[in-house]
């Protein structure tokens, strides 16, 4: 397996970098070092690095030469961003996509996997969410990922590509930056405690999230780009906590006691969020997830 990793300098990126190299795969990177670092990737020889922007598909089709199978995760990932400048959003989301989806289909290669997200799904309408719910983002990112789900389906259809879009739910871990203002909760909760500084809840702390870590998500992206699954998956532990647990957890793993700082409810937070994993564990199998406090402490780890 030679692998094109879009964006995987990122923080699921390099994780999925390590796994596949760690399982015998040449892992080829395509990254414009945005936000994504060179220090997250290690330095050995079965790993090619290229700076290149997904918007230029002779960029593209470079990264290309000799893959066989790609993981593209490189996207404008912040749902803010995409509602300040939907244009913008879109020439990564939508051109940047379709460049590397297209370019796949030109390069022939066996398997094409992509992130698509939670955020296709907006409010749900019953819980667990599961991949029949109804589509109805309420951001242009959640669109663009939508977008991206119907372009991989027709590309399927048209060309007979082998395509998978995988729904992650709220992916935490090392390596995902808090000082980035669009970081997950979870980062930005573990730098706050860190710097002895209140937390930040918006309203009171009793929405829920489905957490997984990304470890887990690393070796299910390696047995989605092994199996020959389409269509759209889940990827969420099937458990979701409220903020308050969360901080709860996280407090007894950094033994300290927060300060909490509750501020008034965000516009457009969703209030409960709950993923069926059901076609996840059938596709792929058991994955004997880290639960939730292991994760959190190998995260307060890797930030000492
Ligand atoms: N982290 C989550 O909880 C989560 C949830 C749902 C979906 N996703 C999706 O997973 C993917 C990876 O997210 P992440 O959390 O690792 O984010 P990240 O920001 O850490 O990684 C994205 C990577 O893409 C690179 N990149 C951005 N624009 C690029 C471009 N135009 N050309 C080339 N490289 C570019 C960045 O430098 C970075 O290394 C994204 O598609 C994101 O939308 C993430």
């Amino acid at each position: 397996m030679h692998v094109l990793i879009t964006g995987g300098a990122g923080f699921i990126g390099s994780h999925s970098a390590e796994a596949l190299l760690a399982s015998g795969a040449r892992v080829t990177v395509l990254d414009d070092f945005s936000s994504g670092k060179r220090a997250n990737l290690p330095a050995t020889p079965g790993l090619t690095v290229i700076c290149g922007d997904i918007r230029d598909s002779s960029a593209v089709d470079k990264a290309l030469a000799s893959i066989s199978h790609v993981l593209h995760l490189a996207a404008q990932v912040s749902v803010p961003a995409s509602v300040a400048d939907p244009l913008g959003s879109s020439r990564q989301n939508i051109q940047g996509f379709l460049n590397v989806l297209d370019g796949a289909r030109r390069a022939k290669v066996a398997r094409f996997v992509y992130a698509s997200s939670a955020a296709v799904y907006g409010v749900p309408v019953h819980l667990p969410l599961d991949e029949a719910s109804p589509v109805a983002p309420l951001s242009p990112y959640g669109l663009e990922k939508s977008i991206n789900d119907q372009y991989a389906a027709l590309y399927r259809e048209l060309y007979g590509l082998s395509t998978l879009g995988l729904r992650y739910f709220n992916v935490y871990g090392p390596r995902q930056d808090p000082a980035s203002p669009y970081a997950g909760v979870i980062s930005r909760f573990a730098a706050a405690m860190a710097n002895g500084e209140p937390l930040r809840v918006f309203g009171d702390g009793g929405q829920t999230r489905d957490f997984i870590f990304v470890g887990d998500v690393a070796r299910l992206n390696l047995r989605a780009l092994a199996s020959p699954a389409t269509g759209v998956c889940n990827v969420a532990t099937g458990h979701s906590v409220t903020l308050l647990e969360l901080i709860d957890a996280l407090a007894k793993c950094a033994a300290c006691t927060p300060q909490i700082r509750h501020e008034p409810t965000a516009c457009g937070d969703i209030r409960h969020s709950a993923a069926s994993p059901r076609r996840m564990l059938e596709l792929f199998g058991h994955l004997n997830m880290t639960p939730l406090t292991e994760g959190l402490r190998q995260l307060l780890a890797s930030m000492e």
